[in-house]
């Protein structure tokens, strides 16, 4: 699906347009990815496993464009990429059709500067109006910032699925969160 394109300013003052990235956004795309996976250990991803090619990165977007039950937001300060957000099914199958899951990159130097609320709160909008009833997410036990950022958002923790993540530092619980929408 395509997002409404809005601008929202920023704390430190910036105008930050957000829209649904196109095939064009690929390759900013993929440059996002990796480098957010490299300045945060609480991406579920490591730099080198973001693989997809140009080519397949261009289908991809083109696919959540034409796509009825997901959508992404990118976020564009003068026309830099610095925030990804997406949601989608959280599952397969109509049984549970009516939740979504979401997830969501800041670049660092861009912490702290709302785009994280931001993300969050259009995404949970645009879930509602696509006809979800409820979001969702899993967030490594030790992202306080994350977790924070998500409680504030209304979202409430639903339980802990053990040893979810090895990382260099050793393992990490997983925290299911889950709001209705
Ligand atoms: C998590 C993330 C998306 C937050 O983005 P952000 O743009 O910094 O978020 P915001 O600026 O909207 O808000 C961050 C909030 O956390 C607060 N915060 C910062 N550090 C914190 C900490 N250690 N503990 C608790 N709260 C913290 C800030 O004060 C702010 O609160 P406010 O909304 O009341 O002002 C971003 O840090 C990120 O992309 N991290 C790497 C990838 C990641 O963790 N993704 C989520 C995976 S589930």
């Amino acid at each position: 699906m395509r997002a409404e394109e809005r601008e929202t300013i920023l704390n430190n003052g910036a105008r930050c347009l957000l829209r649904s990235p196109r095939p064009e956004d690929g390759e900013a795309v993929l440059r996002h990815l990796r480098r957010v996976a490299g300045e945060s250990p609480y991406t579920a991803f490591l730099p080198e496993e973001v693989s997809r090619t140009l080519r397949e990165e261009q289908t991809f977007l083109k696919r959540q464009l034409a796509s009825r039950d997901r959508l992404m937001l990118a976020c564009l300060v003068e026309d830099r990429l610095v925030g990804l957000g997406g949601l989608g099914p959280a599952a397969a199958g109509r049984k549970c059709c009516h939740r979504a899951e979401l997830g969501l990159s800041v670049r660092r130097r861009w912490w702290g500067q709302g785009l994280g609320r931001t993300l969050v709160e259009e995404l949970c909008r645009q879930a509602g109006r696509m006809g979800y009833a409820r979001m969702e997410l899993t967030v490594m036990e030790d992202n306080a910032r994350a977790v924070a950022l998500y409680e504030r958002c209304g979202f409430v923790r639903c339980g802990l699925l053990p040893d979810a993540y090895r990382t260099a530092t050793g393992s990490q619980a997983a925290i299911w969160m889950s709001k209705a929408l």
